[in-house]
């Protein structure tokens, strides 16, 4: 069965254990100890809640810092590369093929692979179909192994943000996860961390991927740990160790299975041969809560079982807890540094490998996208429409002065509108798939090593790619509308300009509301608000509504008030109104005309009905009317030279200022939430040395009654790690 020597030093080990949550909530794990051996598989096992996953995500270096929570205890993690961890949520890129999602997840692991195989950056931009081929990267073999070779050219789908992609299935999702954590890495001998591969698959893939596991253990000579819900009893067989955990995370047994079998045999629980050992086990360490009497019962067993292995540990290690103890690491984690090459240098040349790989998967993800640009185009080139009716043909009038400053309002806060509700839709969604991303950079420790990417070139290729295509949509609702409105044919190129640049800084706007709010639900809710607070502070003149004196510098950051500027100054550039009498203001009275004034207007309005003022009063209204648009620029307050100068430029330094900001709290949440860790004390050698195998450690020995972990004066002192500080690799 194990094919790992019971007696080989174990590649990871841990010991004393324990995670409290904040606020006095009480401890998930208490004084967990253990170890994973080279070519064994080890499972957790327990009832749901044990701290299962809380366990591994600590040890992988993966668990999120969380205000008030303290982790602490030892890990020890042989020599070489970092653990390698698969979370137990699959998150994807929709719209990449199986094979190009492996492809790009080695790609990031081997820089090297990349030197010779993989084509131009800019290449994906001719060809967004194209990927590395399988030759390139061995991506092949993995594609086999892992059974996933028939849906190699599937999109993965899923809803990364835009639409709804429909891809491969939960099960084969979860076997791409683990083929991505060993896509272009060396697995010999190196440490595998998966939180319950397992879970939602049926019983014949479940036990394809314990199988593949086990095989991977035993023939890659490396160290699997993972935890697993309900294996079957031919799963069981390939297991080498377990971790049986109990409610409130406390350890019941560490050891082979067999061993296990016996060691509750002895204690009067012998598993009926009919059984599943494995759910004999979980049941055995559960609580029945059905009834009083039953929960009662069934927490005395555990008690009984967790007494029963402290006693067998203390007795059996005895004092083995003193030795092996060294000064903590700080990482444990190779560099990623050529011979000769300055550690900048080394950066410089990671980052531009990771954005040159990025790109390319975002060009393929955005013009993927198919009915996402569908939708869009068919939305904006309806709405002009609608708005091209309801303002046909302006002409020249006096009147079509306020209907052009009207349309120009309603255009802004339509193409905003646009392209706030795409960024919040998307943006957040996306965030949650890229978290889980550079978290992997954060399991490991060095890039390369872990396969993770840096923040920098995710943000950089995504401005990169999407930045245009953000621009395209105003662009073709202003083209649609300008004919059909009778809009200045002059100043066309500068309105569609000003469009451009104020949808990308609505864009910007959505990039960093999306990355400030927790959900996508939020996003959605807070950004129409921020929305009517930039349009309520559009209007400068006052010709829609006046703004408060003290609120007026706040227009500065109103993305709708330069864009109004701007699109103004563009139309106004050089037109020229009819003088009639629709501009004269109301309440102006002209003096009562003579007979004959009187009886020609008369027949003039009986003969043409459409004729609206007389030559009388067309020469009344004449001192009331614009007859140029500069004239109506600078009624408004709009530099006619510069206005749509000052607008694009305005609106790129919100865009950029929005997508800093962006960037900023992405940065800060890695840090606080998830990218970022809180991490065991990393020792140096073996915590227990010189203990055999088969046995496990005395996790108990280092803790209290309730299984505190302890500084005891015989060991190094535990770690303490408190949020804001990282003591890890
Ligand atoms: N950050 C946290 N905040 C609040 N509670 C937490 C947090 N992390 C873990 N817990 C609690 O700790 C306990 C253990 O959680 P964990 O996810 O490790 O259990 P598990 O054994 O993996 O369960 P399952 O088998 O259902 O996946 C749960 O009761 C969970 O609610
Ligand atoms: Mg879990």
């Amino acid at each position: 069965m194990a094919a790992g020597a019971l007696g080989a030093p174990p590649a990871l080990e841990w010991d004393a254990v324990r995670y409290e949550l904040p606020g006095g909530r009480g401890a998930v794990l208490r004084g967990v100890a253990g170890r994973a051996r080279r070519g064994r598989l080890t499972v957790v096992l327990g009832p749901s809640g044990s701290g299962k996953t809380t366990l591994l995500r600590a040890l992988a270096g993966t668990l999120p810092r969380k205000a008030g929570a303290r982790l602490r205890g030892r890990r020890y993690c042989a020599p070489g590369p970092p653990p390698i961890f698969v979370p137990q949520e699959a998150s994807f890129f929709s719209c990449l093929t199986v094979c190009e999602t492996l492809d790009l997840a080695a790609r990031l692991r081997d820089p090297a692979l990349n030197a010779g195989a993989a084509a131009p950056w800019w290449r994906a931009l001719a060809d967004p179909k194209g990927h590395g081929g399988k030759e390139a990267t061995a991506v092949g073999e993995l594609l086999f192994e892992l059974g996933l070779e028939n849906c190699a050219e599937t999109l993965v789908g899923g809803d990364t943000g835009g639409t709804e992609v429909v891809g491969i299935s939960g099960g084969e999702k979860r076997r791409l996860s683990i083929a991505m954590e060993l896509a272009g890495g060396e697995v010999e001998g190196r440490v595998l961390i998966l939180d319950e591969p397992t879970s939602g698959l049926d019983a014949f893939q479940a036990d394809r991927i314990v199988d593949l596991l086990a095989g991977l253990a035993h023939d890659s000579d490396c160290a699997v740990l993972c935890s697993l819900h309900q294996p079957r009893s031919a799963s069981v067989d390939r297991i080498d160790d377990i971790l049986l955990l109990s409610p409130g995370g406390r350890v019941v047994f560490e050891g082979e299975v067999a061993a296990a079998l016996r060691h509750f045999e002895g204690l009067g629980h012998s598993c009926p041969s009919s059984y599943n050992p494995a759910e004999f086990l979980v049941d055995l360490v559960s609580v029945d809560t059905s009834s009083k009497e039953a929960e009662e019962a069934s927490l005395v067993r555990v008690k009984e079982l967790r007494a029963a292995w402290k006693h067998l540990r203390r007795t059996n290690t005895g004092d083995s807890l003193q030795s092996g103890f060294a000064t903590p690491v700080r990482s444990i984690s190779p560099r990623l540094r050529p011979d000769g090459a300055s550690g900048a240098r080394v950066a410089v040349l990671r980052t531009w490998h990771q954005f040159r790989l990025l790109f390319g998967r975002c060009v393929k993800q955005t013009t993927r996208d198919r009915w996402t640009h569908v939708a869009r185009s068919a939305a904006s080139v309806a709405l002009a429409l609608c708005f091209g009716a309801t303002n046909y043909r302006l002409g020249n009038s006096q009147k079509s002065i306020k209907s052009r400053a009207s349309l120009m309002f309603q255009t802004c806060i339509t193409t905003a509108m646009m392209s706030i509700v795409k960024s919040l839709n998307s943006f957040p969604r996306e965030r949650v798939t890229v978290g889980r991303e550079l978290e992997r950079r954060g399991a490991g420790g060095g890039v390369g090593s872990a396969g993770g990417y840096g923040l920098l070139p995710y943000f950089l290729s995504k401005l990169c790619v999407e930045t245009p295509v953000e621009a395209l949509y105003p662009v073709l609702f202003g083209a649609v509308l300008g004919p059909i409105a009778g809009l200045n044919r002059a100043g066309r190129r500068d309105f569609l300009a000003v469009l451009a640049s104020q949808s990308l800084a609505a864009s910007g706007i959505g990039l960093s509301i999306g990355a400030l709010c927790p959900t996508v639900d939020t996003a959605l809710a807070l950004g129409p608000c921020v929305m009517v607070l930039n349009i309520l502070l559009a209007d400068q003149s006052g010709m829609f509504a006046e703004i408060p004196e003290a609120a007026k510098p706040l227009a500065n950051l109103s993305v709708i008030r330069w864009g109004f500027e701007g699109c103004m100054a563009a139309e106004m550039k050089g037109l020229e109104f009819t003088v009639d009498a629709t501009a004269m203001p109301k309440g102006v009275q002209m003096p009562p005309p003579g007979l004959g004034e009187a009886l020609r207007s008369f027949a003039l309005k009986v003969l043409d009905p459409a004729h609206t003022s007389t030559a009388r009063e067309t020469a009344f209204a004449e001192p009331y009317c614009l007859k140029r648009g500069g004239q109506v620029l600078e009624g408004l307050g709009i530099d006619p030279n510069d206005g749509v100068h000052r607008s694009v430029e305005m609106a790129l330094k919100i865009f950029a200022a929005n997508s800093a900001v962006a960037f900023a709290a992405m940065r800060v949440q890695g840090r606080e939430d998830g990218f970022k860790a809180q991490m065991l004390e990393n020792c140096a050698e073996p915590l227990h040395a010189g203990e055999g195998g088969g046995g496990g450690s005395g996790e108990e020995s280092a803790a209290t009654s309730d299984g505190c972990a302890q500084d005891t004066g015989r060991g190094p002192r535990a770690a303490s790690v408190e949020p804001g500080t990282d003591s890890g690799s």
